[in-house]
């Protein structure tokens, strides 16, 4: 109770009562859809008011005017919401997060269950993937990316400063694209430690 207490006050002190407040509101939401819908207990506590990179990426996603936006580990869909697109197909492994993003978010935004190997879109204007892929060695993620890399027109990925705190047992460059893909656009949008990369398939 006083932890809380403390962790709310540091908050106020950091981002005025307004923003404290809609924090607030939205995490004691976000519990709730996690009670109903049984997802990690990650998307709870980061919900955009917190975690604004959300609405920075999605500026950068609109810069591309893309017809087909696929975003894989798309979480709750705070990210393809906020882009425009007339289709928007978000994949995620999390069965409880995808049931929750389809009742949250509008019917024109596909959800689906499923990772790289199972995206089915044959064209894809913009392929997104954050705040994830960290967790995998680079060859998995290179075999995961390289066969849509066919398909994909730009990426849009993040990159972890290894001297950072972080949560991830990989720190990729994402080097391993030269020659395939070149960096257009680099933004850290707010958050330390990690940058988002817009990068251009080499056709
Ligand atoms: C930290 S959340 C980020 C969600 C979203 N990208 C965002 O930034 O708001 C990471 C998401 O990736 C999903 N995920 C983890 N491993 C995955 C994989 N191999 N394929 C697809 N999704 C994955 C998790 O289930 C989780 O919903």
């Amino acid at each position: 109770m006083i932890d809380r207490a403390r962790r709310l006050f540091a908050g106020y002190r950091r981002w005025g009562l307004a923003r404290s407040a809609r924090i607030f509101v939205d995490k004691s939401a976000l519990k709730v859809a996690q009670r109903v819908f049984g997802f990690a207990e990650w998307h709870a506590i980061a919900p955009t008011s917190l975690r604004t990179y959300r609405v920075g990426l999605a500026a950068m996603a609109n810069e591309v005017k893309a017809n087909v936006v696929v975003e894989v580990g798309c979480g709750l869909g705070a990210i393809l919401a906020r882009i425009n697109a007339p289709t928007r197909v978000g994949y995620d492994v999390d069965d409880g997060v995808i049931r929750a993003a389809r009742a949250l978010r509008s019917r024109a935004i596909t959800f689906r269950v499923g990772s790289f190997p199972d995206v089915v879109e044959p064209s894809i204007d913009l392929l997104i993937a954050v705040n994830w892929p960290h967790d995998f060695p680079p060859d998995q993620l290179d075999s995961w990316l390289t066969p849509l890399l066919q398909r994909a027109r730009y990426l849009l990925v993040d990159i972890i400063a290894p001297s950072g705190p972080s949560p991830y047992r990989y720190f990729h460059d994402f080097a391993f694209l030269s020659g395939r893909a070149t960096c257009v656009r680099r933004e850290p949008l707010g958050e330390e430690h990690r940058e988002f990369l817009l990068l251009k398939v080499i056709q």
